[in-house]
């Protein structure tokens, strides 16, 4: 059953209250607002709404890191770079992020789990260049802190993977969340993103005229996952 505006003229104020009837068998008589989305199982990406500001001193230790090739840019030796102790506030900013994700997102029902970085790099990517299309695996969360990007140039596109089989094709003017296999957000410097480690992302070719510099993230879980009897009871 759906609710359809009342069109009889003869009927008085009072009996103009919507009233409920079957659907009728065209949907172009459907009037306007006689339905709702309802969104299930909405992907969050969270971005802090603050920039991060980057010390000297930061991005001194940033710049000496050393680097190696990767599919389409470069990256880091080390993947754990935020263990540096000069990259300590750093860390702790991003930490600060993933508490808000964890708070506001997962909701973990024991309070003794603890969400923490397990891995960390930097990408490298010149004028021109990409970062080749990938997920983070054996990882929860991951995220990006971005050290030097460009603002209305440098963005960052996330995949969805359960619409790849059927390619109906889509008015390209009316592209929304509901239609699209990908989907492009905007990033510059001192922002700071994260998101489910499954969501498949890229760089496509960059047009920024300066290298474009990103820390990356992995994150994991530790504590008691799940409720005993439940047959979901993991201790890590
Ligand atoms: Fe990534």
């Amino acid at each position: 059953m759906i609710f359809v505006e009342n069109t009889d003229n003869n009927k008085t104020d009072a009996d103009s209250t919507p009233t409920p009837v079957a659907a009728p068998n065209v949907v172009s008589e459907l009037p306007t607002n006689s339905f709702k989305i309802q969104n299930v199982f909405i992907t969050p990406v969270v971005q802090m709404a603050n920039k991060y500001n980057f010390t000297k001193e930061e991005l001194d230790a940033i710049n000496k890191l050393e680097l190696k090739p990767n599919l389409g840019n470069k990256r880091t030796v080390s993947s754990k770079i935020l263990e540096d102790e000069s990259l300590k506030k750093m860390k702790d900013y991003i930490n600060l992020g993933i508490k808000n994700y964890v708070d506001t997102i997962v909701c973990p029902a024991n309070k003794d789990i603890e969400f923490y970085i397990t891995e960390s790099w930097c990408n490298v990517t010149d004028p021109t260049h990409f970062h080749h299309k990938h997920a983070h695996p054996n990882s929860i969360l991951s995220g990006c802190l971005y050290i030097q990007a460009e603002t209305n140039v440098d963005r960052i596109t996330f995949f969805n993977e359960r619409y790849n089989r059927i390619k109906i094709g889509v008015d390209n003017t009316r592209f929304s969340n509901y239609n699209s296999e990908s989907w492009w957000l905007p990033v510059e410097t001192g922002d700071l993103i994260i998101f489910d480690s499954s969501l498949t992302h890229m760089v496509e070719n960059t047009k920024s005229t300066q290298p474009r510099i990103s820390l990356s993230f992995n994150v994991f879980v530790k504590g008691t996952l799940g409720e005993p009897g439940a047959l979901t009871d993991l201790v890590l």
